[in-house]
């Protein structure tokens, strides 16, 4: 099913980008962190990569990294296409990659490091188990994954606008809505993956993930 989020219907420029206003509203923080803790060379696959702003822009910022831009959607791949193309950094041609789907690691080995951002809340729990998983399988030996996004902490969201948010999705699709932060802990611990959490404006999170 296709939900309705903040951010349907964003603007698509006469070259085909897609601008998409969380995305460009959350680059920079995320662009931090991925500074501080990203490996210096290597496959970043970047999974959801949506309209290919991130991409653009992190591949440009981080210019030892080999950028992988996937989605399941390949609607996608034109406006990524077109981000990429005013871009300095190095960017694979989109690849489609259903990241729900058990076994997709197997094609990926070796990252050495994977991006996921804003994806886990609008999936049921049992496909971000297989996400969160196969993302493990994916990184190299030392690899970092970095998983963007809203939670729950403790079952709770935290703002009423979190809650409203979480309430939206649910009621599109009950199998769906935030995660709990305690929940993706213990499934990353038993993928073999440790993690610190790093707070992020709006009260989102960064999962910092090494192997
Ligand atoms: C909310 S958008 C986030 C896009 C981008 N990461 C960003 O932050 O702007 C969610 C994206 O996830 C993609 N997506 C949905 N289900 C997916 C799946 N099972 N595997 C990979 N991508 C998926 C959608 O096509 C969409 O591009």
């Amino acid at each position: 099913m296709s939900l309705r989020l903040p951010d349907t219907g964003a603007e698509v420029l006469s070259d085909g980008r897609r601008m998409v206003p969380s995305a460009a509203r959350n680059a920079a923080p995320i662009l931090q962190v991925l500074q501080e803790e990203a490996p210096a060379r290597g496959v970043m696959l970047e999974i959801a990569s949506g309209s290919g702003l991130h991409a653009a822009l992190f591949a440009a910022a981080l210019p030892g990294l080999d950028w992988q831009p996937t989605d399941a959607d390949p609607g996608t791949f034109a406006s990524i296409r077109a981000w990429a193309a005013t871009s300095t950094g190095r960017i694979a041609a989109p690849r489609p990659l259903d990241a729900t789907s058990p076994g997709w690691a197997a094609d990926w080995p070796g990252c050495a490091a994977v991006l996921l951002v804003n994806l886990l809340h609008l999936i049921p729990q049992a496909a971000a188990a297989v996400v969160l998983h196969e993302i493990s399988r994916a990184l190299a030996p030392q690899g970092v994954a970095f998983l963007y996004g809203p939670f729950l902490r403790d079952g709770q969201a935290t703002s009423p606008g979190d809650a409203a948010f979480d309430a939206s999705l649910r009621a599109q699709d009950s199998t769906i809505g935030y995660k709990d932060l305690g929940w993706v802990t213990a499934q990353l611990q038993a993928a073999g993956l440790s993690m610190q959490p790093r707070e992020m404006p709006a009260n989102n999170l960064m999962l910092v993930c090494r192997k």
